[in-house]
């Protein structure tokens, strides 16, 4: 079997949310032979690499990111044989896959944690275990350890009696986090990601990678919404853990990314930069907060372009500058849907609604600019947020908590489910929409978490083929990345587009005499722009069928334009 590895600049990576994607034997939840069963779609799409979210066994707390077992396939989504399968399958056609790995925290349900729990120190010392604050002795537990919030709402310890110890989750209380200060943790992690290379996996995720290291001192943080991320994010030894897992995993050259929670510019320079031995890549997240009121992702506002134009520009240049690489994407299965995030209504109107627009001018300013480009899946369609009306069709954990934050904090029931409504991450979780009608082509069965409405205009089966749609625009772009040595190497530099084009976000690349100006317009309305400097230059890609001018975008327009 061939080993699909390729080079990491040049490719596009597609997610697949396993539990959303297909389900092949009609219980309502996506596994991996319905992936088999597609793809040719993703062969058609063109994507290299297919990162998989966890299918590892699970309690299921937080879909999956609650690993009970990382060295096995969950039976609800298949067998060591279909993964193998797909394995090989994806490689004869030139796809690699990349296995999400959980390492920063395990299931209640995991072996380990369960050991720890029956009394064996050895896995006692696995977790991060703290005696309570106040506590008069043994048995007691005072007051949690510190005044730290999990990433979910609520404090991120939790008293254990049969370990009369709190234990410490930044995520779920069902979330133990593991003590990375500990070599025999550390090394049998590395076993877990050496396994599945061994199973011809050739990339991988690694999930809030940048929380592994604990600080030194466990304080309180200031304040009451006592938010501990910033705090752990990047720890004092995160570096040297990753270079050591890279190395005793001996994954070191193949594709992988991070994912890192609160982290900073100086920090993914060096997860990222090559000669460090860390990462291919980092996922930031600071230009998905341009709607978070006052940093709070529970409280809404218009999102704020100028703000997203000055973090992309930071990100995109400084990585640059600093030698590192960036993951580009604008979804996730953390994520509402970007298209609604940024104006496009749902299912409105025929092909070229605003969704599609949205669409298509959001894949263009990602695909272009310096990194490596991933699709989430439904990106490639158009899909939009859920469209729910009740808090009974949401499912995520982290959603019903805030929810009900947001009532004891004094919203009503309406506007706490509007809140919910737009930023719930069961949004990017929802079927993927591979037709119309019942079941959207996803199931046969009862799905997992409802469809939207929207699956009837935007689908796989109306989009594959059809002159235009936003899948075919998307082929365009993968097939784009491939060949062009300037989106590849180029040097990335933002430009302004002028006063008129408050909410315009535009960009070079260049290589040598090459040169690419790329504009996007984030406006629903016609503006003005600035001289660009491409008079002379032919027009590579627009998002509309006629020509555009060169000092006007129109709404959500896209325009790369190519000395
Ligand atoms: C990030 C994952 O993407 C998210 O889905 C999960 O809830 C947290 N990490 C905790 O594992």
């Amino acid at each position: 079997m061939a080993r699909i590895e390729k080079d990491y600049r040049r490719a596009v990576i597609y997610q697949i949310y396993v539990k959303s994607f297909c389900d092949s034997d009609g219980d309502g939840l996506g596994d991996l032979p319905g992936i088999i069963g597609k793809l040719d779609y993703l062969e058609r799409l063109g994507v290299d690499y297919l990162w998989l979210t966890p299918f590892f066994p699970s309690p299921q707390h937080d879909n999956g990111y609650d690993v009970s077992d990382y060295c096995a396939v969950d039976p609800r989504y298949g067998t060591m044989a279909d993964f193998d399968e797909l394995v090989a399958k994806a490689a004869g056609k030139g796809m690699g896959i990349m296995l999400d790995m959980v390492l920063c925290h395990t299931s209640v349900e995991h072996e380990w944690f369960r050991r720890a729990c029956a009394g064996e120190e050895r896995y006692q010392r696995y977790y991060i275990l703290r005696d309570g604050r106040g506590a008069s002795g043994p048995g007691d537990p005072g007051e949690p350890p510190t005044n730290w919030q999990c990433a979910f709402g609520g404090s991120a310890w939790k008293w254990e009696p049969r370990l009369g110890k709190w234990y410490l989750h930044l995520h779920d209380v069902s979330q133990p986090d593991l003590d990375w200060a500990n070599p025999e943790v550390r090394a049998a992690l590395a076993d877990v990601v050496r396994f599945w290379r061994e199973r011809g996996v050739t990339g991988f995720r690694f999930d809030v990678i940048n929380l592994i290291s604990k600080p030194e001192v466990f304080e309180d943080v200031p304040g009451s919404g006592a938010a501990c991320r910033a705090l752990v994010a990047d720890g004092p030894h995160v570096h040297e853990y990753l270079q050591e897992l890279v190395a005793s995993a001996g994954i070191d050259g193949m594709i992988t990314v991070g994912e890192m929670a609160s982290t900073d510019l100086a920090n993914c320079i060096r997860y990222t930069r090559p000669e460090d031995h860390e990462l291919s890549m980092s996922f930031s997240f600071h230009h998905l907060k341009v709607d978070y009121a006052g940093g709070d992702k529970w409280t809404l506002m218009e999102p704020d372009i100028a703000r997203l134009r000055e973090t992309l520009r930071t990100w995109q240049e400084g990585m640059q500058a600093g030698g590192g690489w960036n993951a580009l994407f604008w979804d996730n299965h953390d994520q509402p849907r970007a298209i609604t995030r940024f104006g496009g209504r749902a299912g409105v109107g025929e092909r070229g609604g605003s969704w599609e627009r949205v669409g298509k001018m959001l894949a263009v300013c990602d695909f272009f600019m310096k990194g490596t480009p991933y699709i989430y899946q439904g990106d490639e369609l158009g899909m939009t947020n859920a469209g729910y009306t009740s808090i009974e069709q949401y499912d995520d954990v982290e959603s019903h908590n805030n929810y009900r934050l947001l009532m004891e904090r004094g919203a009503t029931a309406d506007e706490a489910l509007a809140v919910v409504g737009e930023r719930s991450r069961d949004n990017g979780r929802t079927p993927m929409q591979w037709s119309a009608g019942p079941g959207a082509g996803f199931t046969t069965g009862t799905p997992w978490l409802e469809i939207p409405a929207t699956s009837e205009l935007v689908n796989a089966e109306v989009e594959v083929g059809a002159e235009g749609s936003l899948f075919e625009f998307y082929r365009v772009l993968v097939a784009l990345r491939h060949e062009l040595d300037v989106v590849t190497e180029g040097a990335v530099r933002f430009l302004d587009a002028g006063d008129g084009a408050p909410k315009v976000i535009a960009y070079e690349r260049t290589l040598g005499d090459e040169r690419l100006v790329v504009a996007c317009s984030f406006d629903e309305a016609p503006c003005a722009t600035a001289d660009l400097g491409v008079a002379g230059y032919e027009v590579l890609l627009g998002t509309y069928d006629d020509a555009p001018s060169t000092n006007e975008l129109r709404p959500y327009e896209a325009v790369v334009w190519r000395r």
